[in-house]
């Protein structure tokens, strides 16, 4: 069975004895509900590289801007652990809240302007959450590659402009969408989903469709690419927090002519929140289903 810690002593332990071995170390830190996007992930690490993944699974409490959110989370260890191990995953780091927020804690790692928009807005706090425990899980794994899935695309560019700012020996590496076969961003929360939402989850999949497909017919314009990729969404979704059109890098909002662009978009089903993007001009785009 895949080597299982809970400790963050003997984390940190396993991975310098990890390197002692001259193995290189892959960081693939997730809350675990293990899906294929997370497994890709895995891949990838070793596809940059790593002789030797770790995967940490911990459902970060400071993250969470809702209770019910962090109460509803899936929690499935012993499936991830089997999944881990077939996929061949040297260790999972599972620690408990209290082992990585000890009584008294009180220290944070602030992004600035790259958290401020979009997720930043609507879930107030959760960046300041994110990056303070992935400044955690590096500094206990050490130098590694780590990865991180592009649909959470901001968190992405803002986890990378961390660890540059800090100077931490952390080589990230952000891994594009992995899509079921109709198109649906595989994601922990789609297990949420009721089965009469499912089929209504697809609306962003066809908006961003729909967005690329007109992309690729030479349409530039940051209105008419958000309003082809929002019709959809708006007539199946019960409220959209945004479809925007921004850029890739600054991720600040883009208007008129654009020549690279990324479409973010996130809404509600229920109590259900997606979150998707599409890179348009960004070589190679990934395209949704
Ligand atoms: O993307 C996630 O699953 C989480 O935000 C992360 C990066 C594991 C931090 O808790």
């Amino acid at each position: 069975m895949v080597q299982l810690v809970h400790d963050p002593a003997a984390f940190r332990d396993a991975c310098d004895r990890l390197r002692a071995q001259g193995e290189r170390v892959g960081l693939v830190p997730t809350m675990g509900a293990l899906h294929e996007g997370h497994l890709a992930l895995v891949d990838e690490a070793k596809a940059k590289g790593a002789t030797a993944v770790v995967v940490t699974i911990f459902v970060n409490p400071k993250q969470f801007d809702r209770d019910d959110d962090l109460r509803r989370y899936p929690r499935t260890l012993d499936s991830d652990l089997e999944a881990c191990e077939a996929r061949g995953v040297s260790l999972v780091f599972a620690p408990e809240a209290d082992a990585m927020y000890p009584e008294g804690f009180q220290t944070h790692v602030q992004v600035g302007a790259l958290a401020e928009e979009l997720e930043g807005t609507y879930r107030p706090g959760h960046f300041l959450g994110v990056t303070t425990i992935v400044a955690k899980l590096f500094i206990l794994t050490g130098a590694c590659v780590a990865v991180f899935g592009r649909k959470d695309y901001q968190q992405w560019r803002i986890i990378d402009r961390m660890t540059r700012d800090l100077g931490l020996p952390v080589t990230v590496v952000g891994h594009p969408i992995v899509r079921e076969e109709d198109g649906l961003a595989l994601s922990s929360r789609n297990q949420l989903l009721e089965d009469a939402d499912r089929p209504r989850a697809l609306a962003i999949a066809r908006g961003l469709k729909a967005a690329s497909a007109a992309w690729d017919a030479g349409e530039r314009s940051a209105e008419a690419l958000t309003a082809l990729a929002r019709a959809p969404i708006e007539a199946d979704f019960d409220r959209i927090d945004y479809v925007r059109v921004i850029d890739p890098v600054t991720l600040e909002g883009l208007d008129g002519a654009v020549e690279r662009a990324l479409l973010v978009v996130a809404a509600h089903l229920g109590p259900v929140r997606l979150i998707d993007n599409l890179e348009l001009g960004v070589d190679p785009p990934p395209t949704p289903g």
